[in-house]
């Protein structure tokens, strides 16, 4: 038979892919030499080259997590490959699982959990506020979950949740505690294992300076002993960590599979460089007569900041606004929080006082000019 479906044209010109400020919650921009890395050579999934940079890999994510787990790896996939993995794999159907929910990742978290079988119980704030230690008790004693999910960059609201004492919290009550730091890894302080997290995950394309596509995830022993002594199996084939496990050579046996690295050098000196340049930010928002959506600076995330937004504008008219004229991306409020907040990510990278400077001149522009619809 003949070709009846012609090549498409696109595929007969070169790909363009245009230069854009990403000052939003992310992707965001990444350095030169990351894009330069994509550029390499491919070789084999078993060849030993790639067994030696898997393994630079995961001490690399042993260090930004600040654990000893063996039980560490980089999965394809985005935020939601690792939120999927971690659900997946240490909870059975039928289980209760416990969901902080103050913003879009506890909702995303909770639906996982009901699609796979589990019974979930949610703990319901409005985006960007706090659970204390005594509610997360509270109900931890009431539903008896053996996971507890929160999390920490909660990114829809900008805000950064406390971390310290849910740990043990947890542990006395025989739970396990899966945190999301999706997009305040590299940016906010974090320690796995002294905060006596038992999964944590994350993201590649916001403050570790990478591409989208990896997702970083760490399992520890209180963790492993649940998912490899359950009676079923995982739901998912591809998310399934005696896989995972096996390719990373994490359970001694082989390692075969391929990944990039991130960027990240030096958390300590990252972390103080999103929290100062954060700082910056505030100070100029506030002098444009912007309201800071989270009160407490203390409890803001430092690489995504959230505004409430400004009377009589349509956020949506200042977003495009600033697409259009400053060729720069910011964006709206995500799940619960669309249509109270606009959002400006400078991570990574993307930290840098001159950036803080091009964003604030982008948003006094829109300001300016898209005061028709002002009250
Ligand atoms: C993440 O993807 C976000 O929009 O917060």
């Amino acid at each position: 038979s003949s070709l009846t479906i012609p090549p498409p044209a696109a595929l007969l010109r070169p790909l363009e892919v245009p230069n854009r400020y990403l000052f939003g919650p992310g992707p965001s921009n990444v350095p030169p030499r990351v894009l330069a890395a994509g550029g390499r050579p491919i070789i084999g999934h078993l060849h030993p080259e790639m067994y030696e940079i898997m393994n630079d890999i995961k001490k690399g994510i042993q260090y930004i997590f600040q654990t000893e787990n063996n039980m560490t790896i980089s999965m394809s996939g985005s935020g939601h490959a690792a939120m999927e993995c971690a659900v997946f794999n240490t909870v059975e159907p039928g289980e209760s699982v416990l969901v902080a929910v103050n913003g879009i990742w506890g909702e995303r978290v909770a639906e996982i959990a009901e699609r796979m079988g589990a019974n979930v119980h949610r703990m319901v704030k409005t985006p960007g506020q706090l659970f204390s230690n005594t509610e997360i008790e509270q109900a931890m004693a009431k539903h008896k979950p053996v996971l507890f999910f929160l999390t920490h960059g909660e990114s829809s609201a900008g805000l950064c949740h406390p971390m310290d004492g849910i740990g043990d919290i947890c542990q006395k009550h025989n739970c396990l505690f899966l945190v999301d730091t999706v997009a305040s890894m590299g940016a906010a302080p974090i320690f796995m294992d002294s905060q006596k997290i038992d999964i944590l995950y994350t993201g590649s394309q916001k403050a570790l300076n990478s591409p989208p596509g990896t997702a970083p995830i760490s399992f520890n022993e209180r963790a492993c002993d649940k998912m490899f002594n359950r009676k079923t199996k995982p739901v998912s084939y591809l998310l399934d960590m005696t896989h995972l496990s096996n390719y990373w050579g994490c359970d001694g046996q082989t390692v075969r599979v391929t990944l990039q690295c991130g960027a990240l050098r030096h958390n300590g000196e990252s972390w103080r460089q999103h929290k100062e340049l954060a700082a910056y930010l505030y100070k100029g928002l506030e002098d444009l007569g912007l309201t800071l959506f989270i009160r407490d600076k203390d409890l803001r995330l430092p690489s995504v900041t959230t505004i409430a937004i400004p009377k009589g504008y349509n956020w949506r008219e200042l977003l495009v606004y600033m697409m259009k004229n400053h060729n720069m991306e910011m964006t709206g409020g995500l799940g619960p929080s669309i249509g109270m907040v606009m959002r400006i990510g400078l991570m990574g990278y993307n930290c840098k006082k001159s950036n803080a400077d091009m964003a604030l001149h982008a948003l006094a522009d829109a300001l300016k000019n898209c005061k028709k619809s002002k009250v």
